[in-house]
């Protein structure tokens, strides 16, 4: 069945299936991960600081496309991974308002540096004000432009990769940064469950220009040899790949 079809059949179901299926949100956009079950995992991860909830509900407050941030639980996790790792140099493609920026930071050794990407002005704005209110902040480099442009001027190895922009581009920037991933480094994939859409390859069928750049992005992984990998179901879905 279309996943539209199984939206439509799952508002007549009670809330106690309610976790079988994706749902549509108030705003209308479907949210893959039952709500009672994401408050259930923040209730239970370590509280998130101050600052972090501010940049959270600024963002909120001031950007209409504040979904695109991080958030807790998936923050959290980013900031869990970082400090397993102990990365020397990070980089993150999609700085938005600094928030999973900042997640990340928090695992860098002493002369560790993160590298961070955003195309738009007004989130490079933004993210350097919020990034000034952390001690992180020296550790933070801050590029403004396109990421397709500016990977391949950036002469470092990466420990830890954040891939977090335009969708379509996914591929372009595993192949830009793959070669200069140290082995046994790690790249994290944002949304690639991209809202439940490319669940519908079972059913017949992925539509949207972005869900069939996350599916096909998702099949080269899966078919990437030197790489170990899994899909996480957090939030929109992240993909940890491990370079062998
Ligand atoms: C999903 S948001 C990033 C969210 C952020 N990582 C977080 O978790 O808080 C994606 C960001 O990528 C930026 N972006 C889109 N295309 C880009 C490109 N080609 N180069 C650099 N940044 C880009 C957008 O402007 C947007 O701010």
């Amino acid at each position: 069945m279309p996943i539209a079809h199984c939206l439509l059949s799952h508002s007549l179901l009670t809330t106690s299936h309610s976790h079988l299926f994706p749902i549509f949100t108030k705003n209308k956009s479907l949210q893959i991960i039952d709500p009672q079950a994401e408050a259930y995992a923040s209730q239970f991860t370590s509280a998130e600081e101050a600052l972090l909830q501010e940049i959270a509900a600024s963002t909120q407050a001031v950007h209409p496309h504040a979904h695109m941030l991080s958030g807790h639980v998936q923050g959290k996790f980013l900031e869990m991974i970082s400090s397993l790792l102990q990365p020397r140099r990070i980089l993150e493609i999609g700085t938005f308002t600094g928030y999973s920026a900042l997640c990340l930071a928090k695992g860098l050794l002493n002369d560790g540096k993160l590298h961070t990407i955003e195309l738009r002005e007004q989130d490079v704005t933004l993210a350097r004000a919020n990034f000034s209110r952390s001690n992180a902040a020296g550790k933070i480099i801050l590029h403004e432009g396109n990421a397709l442009d500016i990977i391949p001027q950036l002469q470092e190895t990466w420990d830890l990769v954040f891939i977090d922009a335009d969708k379509v581009n996914y591929i372009n920037y595993y192949q830009l940064v793959f070669p200069m991933v140290r082995s046994g480094g790690v790249i994290l994939a944002d949304n690639v469950l991209f809202h439940g859409q490319v669940l519908e390859s079972r059913q017949g069928g992925i539509t949207g220009k972005n869900a069939k750049a996350i599916q096909a992005f998702n099949e080269y992984i899966q078919q990437d040899g030197s790489v170990d990998k899994v899909l996480l179901t957090i939030r929109d879905g992240l993909l940890m790949i491990r370079k062998k």
